[in-house]
């Protein structure tokens, strides 16, 4: 008699785990409104257990390629400059973007490690990169996990980028310029989502970035786990995404455009705490 109650135990484990919205069915609710409740449940458990954030992970792998000698030269990252001096990691992400003369540019904390990367340790931009824009459960790529250990290493400080140098100014300038230029097929602008309070495309509710009481709230999240795609994701890979909302052309990896919208966010975000790697929808 053991065999068939254990065969229906495993018939009924297989059910749940593919179909975790199937108990949900009967009570009248559709699958996706059941799934949804379960992944409501799921990312408050996350929120009130901070050490249950699988962010973390990325940060401690992030943290590891940052201190692993790698590439032809062989180097590790640590004798990077992320503005404050080669090596210090404390503090410097609430200072990006910021000028750089040794690149002669304005960087973002990620254009900035893969400028380290391709410097130090001789790996060519594409290996760098890889991959730019994971898809959905794939992890974030090697400079993104640095970026996010970078982050998380400004826990708790507030963002204060300075716009001192004329590129500094001119990013922040170009930053805003796109942020309110209507473009593309669908003829939107970021502010055609992002500048006004209460706005939502479904369920999700769609930040005013411009005012800067409610940017201050989510630009120093990111780079943030986001739960419904399984994986951390970056400031650029958040507006490649959005890029995408507004059917434009792949946005290229930290090119002078993200680099500009992310000065434009930490700017509007002046002031506001850092709690990256945050965990998002
Ligand atoms: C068609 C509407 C739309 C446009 C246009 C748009 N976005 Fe978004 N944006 C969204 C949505 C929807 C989300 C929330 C996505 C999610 O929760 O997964 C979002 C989220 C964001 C976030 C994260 C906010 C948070 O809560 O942490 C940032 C930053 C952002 N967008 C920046 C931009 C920038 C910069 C542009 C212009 C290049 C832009 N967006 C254009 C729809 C848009």
């Amino acid at each position: 008699m053991r065999t068939p109650f254990l065969v229906l135990t495993a018939a009924l484990l297989a059910v749940s785990v593919t179909h975790p919205a199937a108990a949900q069915v009967g009570s009248g609710n559709s699958p996706d409104a059941a799934t949804e409740r379960g992944l409501e449940q799921y990312r408050r458990m996350l929120k009130d257990d901070p050490w249950s954030n699988p962010g973390l992970l990325d940060a401690d792998r992030g943290e590891a390629l940052w201190k692993t000698a790698r590439g032809p030269k062989n180097a590790t990252l640590e004798a990077c400059d992320l503005g404050k001096g080669p090596g210090v990691v404390d503090g410097a992400f609430a200072e990006l973007p910021r000028y750089f003369a040794d690149a002669d540019r304005v960087q973002d904390v990620e254009t900035r490690i893969v400028w380290c990367m391709e410097k130090l340790q001789g790996l060519t931009r594409a290996e760098a990169l890889k991959p730019p824009y994971p898809s959905g459960g794939q992890p974030v790529g090697d400079a993104g996990a640095i970026a996010t250990f970078i982050a998380s290493k400004s826990h708790g400080k507030t963002f204060a980028a300075k716009l001192d140098h004329a590129k500094e100014k001119e990013a922040f300038a170009l930053g805003e310029t796109l942020f309110f230029r209507r473009q593309g097929p669908m003829d939107f602008a970021c502010a055609t989502c992002h500048a006004d309070s209460g706005k939502r495309i479904r369920l999700q509710e769609l930040p005013f970035l411009s005012r800067p009481e409610e940017a201050k709230k989510v630009i120093g999240e990111w780079p943030a786990y986001r739960v419904s795609s399984t994986h951390v994701m970056t400031m650029t890979h958040r507006i490649y995404d959005c890029f995408w909302q507004m059917r434009l052309p792949r946005v290229e990896y930290g090119s002078d455009v993200t680099i500009a919208l992310t000065s434009y966010l930490v700017q509007k975000a002046a002031g506001g705490e850092i709690t990256a790697p945050a965990i998002k929808r």
